[in-house]
Parts: structure tokens; sequence; C-alpha cells
């Protein structure tokens, strides 16, 4: 029991040890799963019936990747036809780091 109380304890302790550098990856993970999902997917795909409808294009190709960063922080911020603005929603920082979480999509398949 003792035994199992220590490896707990140790777990717990690695956890905290690591989990800053995930930190900034699972904060846009979050937001990107409460606000974008709907349209674009869990992979970027928009294959969702939402994201067909509104004819979403896939956040990995090369039509998106090839886009900057400002652009695509811009369509975030405030909207592009059926894409909507995000920018009182998201603030600034975290829609960097949303730009970052699409770029690395494409290395998720
Ligand atoms: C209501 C559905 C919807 C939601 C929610 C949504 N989007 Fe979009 N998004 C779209 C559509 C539709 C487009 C294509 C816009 C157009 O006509 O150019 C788009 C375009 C984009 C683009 C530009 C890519 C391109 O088409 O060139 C980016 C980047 C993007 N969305 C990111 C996001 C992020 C990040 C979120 C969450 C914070 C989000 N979107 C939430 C529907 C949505």
């Amino acid at each position: 029991m003792r035994e199992f109380v220590v490896r707990i304890v140790l777990a717990g302790t690695l956890c905290c040890l690591v989990s800053p550098a995930l930190y900034a990856q699972s904060d846009a993970d979050k937001i990107y799963k409460t606000n974008c999902v709907l349209c674009h997917s869990a992979d970027g795909s928009g294959g969702s019936p939402t994201g067909k409808a509104l004819h979403a294009k896939d956040l990995r190709s090369d039509e998106v990747q090839k886009q900057s960063d400002t652009a695509l922080s811009e369509v975030i911020t405030k909207g592009r036809g059926k894409m909507p603005a995000f920018g009182a929603k998201i603030k600034a920082d975290d829609v960097t780091k949303l730009v970052a979480y699409i770029r690395a999509l494409p290395n998720k398949k």
C-alpha cells in the first residue's frame, strides 16, 4: 500500500515537470475545440456537416497553409465571409497560438 502511494506521488511530480512544455499547446487545443471544431472539425478538414454546408476550407491544405500568419490571424480576428469574427472573444495572444495550432495540423495526420 505504501509503495502504491509513493508511486502516485512520483507520477504526480513527473506530470508537473512535463506539463509546462505542453501547456501552450493544450491551451490552443482547448480554445480550438471550444470555438472552431463545429465548422473546422478536430482535424481541421472542415468535414463536419456545418463545415461542409459553409464551405470551410481544409485548414491543412496548401491553399490555407501558404497564407501568412498575419493573414490567418486577421481572418480569425475579423472574420471573412461565413467565418465569424473572434476578436471580441479570443485575445490576440491566443489568436497567435491558434495560428501555430493550425500550422501544426498537417503534421497530425
Ligand atoms: C460558423 C462556422 C465557423 C466557425 C465556428 C469557425 N470558422 Fe473558420 N472559417 C469558416 C468558414 C466558412 C471559412 C471560409 C471563409 C471564406 O469564405 O473565406 C473559415 C475560414 C477560416 C480561416 C481561413 C482559411 C481560409 O479559408 O483561407 C481560418 C484560419 C479559420 N477559419 C480559423 C478558425 C478558427 C481558429 C476558429 C475558432 C476560433 C474558427 N475558424 C471558427 C467557418 C467557421
